[in-house]
């Protein structure tokens, strides 16, 4: 089956086999056209024989999203806790009081697989029909061993990457070095594609993501971080030292932070459906662009800090709060997103690439300004 499509603009990378893009205004958008034939952009220009010819008038095609960082699975929401933070409890405190994470906990550990399989399904078919054609999960609300085996079980049936994010929070019995010894042994168990830890107040320290550094070495598996999202903690120095492929949140990047990390091969992943939702600090998205860091967006989609599945609205937040183009924004959950998770078969729009492609009914620059609409017109996916 072949599948050519014109458009008013076609987003692609400034050169071909590029593995991510910096300073991502070199992005160009030009009329034109993608063909498609098996699952792969087969050329650059139409071709009227094709099966099925698509015109989408002043609309655009843009490589499929890809959401890096989600907690997927999960099971139910936290709809209570929002209602809670707006009218003025801090987040450490509701975490504090056995909300937050160890809430979820609860509720994963008295949901039967079916229901989480189900639920995940379904958030996962909102995240398609906004253009998201690759997703990440992570482990996370099973908070023990058994519980984070299964939640990479689930996982795996819904996500095209999982990560171990076994150092989530401290479960009850244990201290953060005690637990840490928990996440060594899963870590060695477990078949990964990456580990994570959430390093703040209330969960993980410094120490224990230098650890967790030496754990993903040993494994073989690329080291990523939650930092810097209620408190600075200067994690960074930190997680670059250690190698990581990115730094998550960054809410609270500390400024002499952005130039050491913009000069790393390590992602700046920025989740400002959190910032938003969570009335959190902004982070510095336009300097660490500016600087030439390999600037990321993701949803973050959990049931706490933020229960968002949509890349466009992401896109709007990042557009708006950060400063950035559509351009820009487009490439950080595409091209670089894509890099975290260490696929080089999709991303961007280059011959030989995966089909992976959104068809939008307006140009690029509309995703942010008619913010919050839905600009998908068709999704396809290989
Ligand atoms: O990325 N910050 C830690 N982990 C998640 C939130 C998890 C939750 O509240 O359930 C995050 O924001
Ligand atoms: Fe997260």
């Amino acid at each position: 089956m072949r599948t050519s499509i014109r458009a008013g603009q076609v987003l692609l990378p400034p050169e071909d086999g590029l593995p991510y893009v910096r300073r991502a205004d070199t992005m160009r958008v030009e009329p034109g056209a993608v063909t498609v034939e098996d699952g792969v952009i087969v050329a650059l220009e139409d071709d009227p024989g094709a099966d099925r010819v698509i015109d989408l008038g002043p609309g655009a095609i843009v490589p499929g999203f890809v959401d890096c960082h989600t907690h997927l699975p999960f099971a139910g929401w936290r709809a209570n806790e929002y209602e809670e933070k707006v009218t003025g409890v801090p987040y450490e405190e509701i975490s504090r009081r056995g909300g937050g994470i160890a809430s979820s906990a609860r509720a994963l550990a008295a949901a039967s697989d079916d229901d989480l399989l189900a639920q995940a399904r379904a958030v996962r078919a909102e995240m398609r029909a906004a253009g998201t054609t690759t997703v990440e999960g992570k482990t996370g609300y099973g908070l023990s061993r058994d519980g984070e085996l299964r939640a990479l079980r689930v996982g795996r049936e819904v996500c095209d990457r999982m990560t171990g994010l076994f150092a989530h929070a401290v479960p009850e019995g244990y201290d953060a070095a005690g637990w840490m010894d928990e996440v060594d042994a899963l870590a060695a168990e477990a078949d990964v594609d990456a580990l994570d830890i959430y390093v703040e107040s209330v969960a993980f320290r410094n120490e224990d993501l230098e650890r967790l550094g030496e754990i993903a070495r040993r494994e073989a598996v690329p080291l990523r971080a939650h930092v810097e999202q209620f408190n600075a903690n200067r994690s960074v120095p930190v997680a670059l030292a250690a190698g990581a492929r990115s730094v998550d949140h960054l809410a609270c990047l500390d400024p002499a932070d952005i130039g050491p990390l913009a000069r790393a091969e390590c992602a700046a992943v920025l989740l400002p459906g959190a910032e938003f939702l969570g009335a959190e600090e902004t982070a510095p998205g336009r300097a660490l662009m500016d600087a030439g860091a390999i600037c990321v967006l993701a949803t973050d989609c959990n049931p706490g800090t933020s229960p968002v599945h949509s890349l466009p609205l992401v896109i709007g937040l990042a557009v708006r709060r950060y400063g950035w183009t559509a351009r820009e924004a487009i490439a950080a959950c595409t091209h670089n997103a894509a890099w975290v998770l260490g696929y080089d078969d999709r991303g961007s729009i280059e011959v030989g690439k995966r089909a992976d492609l959104v068809l939008l009914d307006a140009p690029v620059e509309h995703i942010p300004y008619r913010f919050g609409r839905n600009p998908v017109a068709e999704v396809i996916a290989a």
